[in-house]
């Protein structure tokens, strides 16, 4: 703790010290690339000299009126990034200025604070909350960033710090502001040997060889989770190894921890079922036995003893081969009470999986987890979170909402996204994910009638659950701009925003992000976000329009593969589209798996009549004949294929946009993602050529006007092979 609070303070007495020491700790080779290391909380200096002198005016001298190691990081933080916003040197006096133009504290630790806002108006902001105000306090305006807690003052001045890097004027500076949801998660599907599952951005961050020791480097991690409202990590992935569980790794867990804390992150961990037998040396791990049940609760005490605020418990449990409670005949509810029983004298939560992939092939993979988990709401205890994928498939493209979400009302439900673009493009494509995300939860499930959003049942507002919560598959890794892409930042800014305020769109955060991130220039910052905006429905458009889904090669997720057929058939592109003479696509309606009726009336209906159903969710719902009309007055073949050649035309558009802007950010950033837009566009195209001939196969249609020939055969696309575990280059053959 004291040495942290060293730290914050040297650091703040030495401004930019610690970007020079990091700059020359990635050595001569990488410094060139810590472009980008920075995320958006790089704190450019404004071009407009008359906002700089707005802010210098405004807001100094400035206090922050509280003590404590999150204290010492708001100090650290505003020091640093005012020098650079307002472009005067200052050092932070003790004791503080007389008349600050800024006040940053709590109720308790403030009396400036106490003197302008009653109990009463913080106390709904409850532990993260804050309010930005600007009130006359001797005749002088200054600016206040109040909260319950340290942390929620240190979520607000992160806020006044967004502002002010979007060059916004500082009478706008006044906000309050409380998260929607309780848990903001990230997930690390990070192993013990430092692979990342579906990671794509270099090794695990954490380096468990020299952990205890810790580094800069998960601090920034901290910083950076903290300035978007994260605060939670699960360390490990689902496919869990239960050594970490062991005391060797709990002294590692619990180094970064300690790091974590001042910035209100707590750790969790990924629990193996099957831990009390692999490390614990039982026979069973049957979660009625009261052997096993006396374990986990050892385990846990052990686990609180050295990390006394532990989150808790991320769970997959009978799926994809993972142990559970299945395998002794019990059921998720009596799996995860278990261990929720374990934690929860130490008020510590399991969050349970609902994806569930069992080893039998059903009729209608989709269908499983709402078939297995709703005859048990009801079941669970109150700290189990029942964390449901977005979708009922994984992560596509674009699927439905889950038909979990409102159908256990009785139960805490999180969402569960993937940040990492397993099936988007990986690094390499331009995705923004908040125009994903924010889709999602603004679906309407009409469970209680219109306006029953996604969002309303994870926020709890819906069905009245209080703990409540949002996950990430996090796309960190030890690349030096942490995500392998530039634009890869911005779903891990998007997600922690959204998991904030799920009202905010995916346009402004997209807004925030750019300015923040890149430029404030009004030319540049138009483009980048129109850029974004359409980059998903590009992805749609070259991977799987019109509601196709997982055509994609059966191991890497990667390129196109859907003639591919394995002996586990619902892991087969040929499962999922159906493909045949009559048409294409999975019937999913009363006919077929009737998938449908899992949804709540209204939308049952509209999926599964085919003059309501949404082109979007044509194919994921109705298995369609390729000559069939639809709404557009074109054929099913015709409309396709358009498809497909309207995402590589949007790509090449996105490139366009993108050369367009050359000089208004620096030529590093410029270039990865210039270079990398020629990638995409080449394999948008690789993707159309590839879908296209093999669907031809079926329709024997020719490929109407304004869709490009193919540059190669079927065959020469089939004999492409993408080897799973190397990361580059991926896909040998791509033309
Ligand atoms: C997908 C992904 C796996 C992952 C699984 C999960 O199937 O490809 O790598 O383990 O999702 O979410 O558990």
């Amino acid at each position: 703790m004291e040495s942290r609070a060293r730290c914050a303070r040297s650091r703040s007495s030495r401004p930019h010290i610690w970007l020079l020491v990091l700059l020359a700790s990635l050595g001569p080779s990488s410094a060139g690339h810590a472009q980008g290391y920075q995320l958006w909380l790089g704190y450019r200096p404004s071009r407009n000299l008359a906002r700089m002198r707005e802010y210098a005016a405004s807001l100094l001298p400035m206090v922050v009126d509280g003590q404590s190691s999150t204290f010492d990081i708001v100090s650290g933080e505003l020091h640093d990034a005012l020098e650079s916003l307002t472009g005067r040197d200052f050092v932070l006096s003790r004791p503080p200025p007389p008349k600050p133009q800024l006040v940053v504290g709590t109720r308790e630790s403030s009396s400036t604070i106490r003197s302008i806002l009653a109990a009463g108006e913080l106390a709904p902001l409850g532990t993260d909350g804050f309010v930005i105000r600007q009130p006359l306090i001797e005749g002088r305006r200054v600016t206040i960033v109040a909260a319950n807690t340290d942390v929620g003052a240190l979520y607000g001045s992160f806020a006044l710090l967004r502002e002010l890097q979007m060059d916004r004027p500082v009478d706008s500076l006044v906000m309050t502001s409380a998260p929607r949801v309780k848990r903001r998660i990230l997930d690390h599907w990070d192993n013990l040997d430092r692979t990342v599952e579906r990671g794509y951005a270099g090794r695990s961050l954490w380096d468990w060889a020299t952990l205890p020791a810790t580094s800069r480097r998960y601090v920034d991690y901290a910083r950076a989770n903290a300035s978007i409202g994260i605060n939670g990590t699960v360390l490990t992935n689902v496919n869990a190894n239960a050594r970490v569980l062991t005391p060797e790794y709990l002294a590692k867990v619990a180094a970064l921890a300690n790091v974590f804390r001042p910035y209100g992150i707590k750790v969790y961990l990924t629990a193996r079922f099957s831990a009390p037998i692999e490390i614990g040396g039982l026979t069973t791990a049957d979660p009625l036995d009261a052997k096993v049940r006396a374990w986990w609760r050892a385990k846990v005490d052990e686990i609180y003893r050295s990390i006394p605020d532990f989150g808790g418990f991320l769970v997959k449990a009978n799926s994809e081969g993972q142990p559970g409670p299945q395998d002794y005949h019990r059921s998720h509810a009596d799996g995860a009470n278990a261990l929720a029983d374990a934690l929860a004298p130490h008020h510590g939560v399991v969050m349970w999986r609902a994806f569930v992939y069992s080893n039998a092939v059903p009729t209608d993979r989709v269908k499983q987890a709402y078939d297995e988990f709703t005859p048990l709401d009801g079941q669970f205890r109150s700290n189990v979170l029942l964390q449901t994928k977005n979708g009922p498939l994984d992560f596509q493209p674009r699927e439905p909402f889950h038909p979990l979400f409102g159908a256990m009302p009785k139960t805490a439900q999180m969402i569960e996204f993937q940040i990492t673009k397993e099936y988007l493009g990986e690094d390499t494509h331009l995705v923004y994910l908040g125009s994903l995300f924010s889709e999602v939860l603004k679906a309407d499930t009409y469970v209680r009638g219109p306006g029953s959003t996604v969002a309303r049942v994870i926020d709890g507002s819906l069905q009245g659950q209080t703990e409540t919560g949002m996950a990430g598959v996090s796309n960190i890794g030890s690349d030096s701009n942490w995500t392998g892409s530039q634009f890869n930042q911005a779903n891990w800014y998007a997600f922690g925003r959204l998991a904030w305020d799920h009202t905010l769109t995916a346009a402004s955060i997209a807004d925030e992000w750019t300015r923040m991130t890149f430029t404030n220039d009004p030319v540049a910052v138009r483009t980048i976000v129109h850029m974004m905006l359409v980059s998903r429905e590009a992805v749609v458009n070259y991977m799987t329009p019109l509601g196709l889904a997982h055509i994609m090669g059966t191991t890497h997720h990667y390129g196109p593969a859907p003639w591919a057929k394995l002996a586990r058939a619902d892991w087969s592109p040929v499962y999922y589209h159906r493909a045949d003479s009559a048409g294409v696509g999975f019937d999913r309606t009363a006919e077929g798996s009737n998938a449908v009726a899992q949804y709540a009336p209204p939308v049952r209906n509209r999926y599964a009549d085919r003059s309501t159903v949404p082109d979007s969710s044509l194919l994921w719902f109705h298995h369609v004949g390729w000559s069939e009309r639809l709404r557009s007055g074109r054929t099913l073949w015709d409309e396709l294929a358009l498809h497909y050649q309207a995402g590589v035309d949007t790509v090449r558009a996105m490139q366009r946009e993108w050369n367009s802007i050359r000089g208004s950010i620096d030529e590093q950033r410029f270039t990865q993602t210039h270079d990398y837009l020629a990638i995409q566009e080449r394999e948008a195209r690789w993707w159309r050529d590839a879908v296209l001939q093999y669907f031809q196969t079926f329709s024997h249609l020719p490929l109407p006007a304004g869709v490009e020939p193919p540059a190669h055969s079927l065959s020469y696309y089939m004999a492409i092979r993408c080897p799973r575990d190397e990361h580059k280059p991926r896909c040998d053959g791509i033309p």
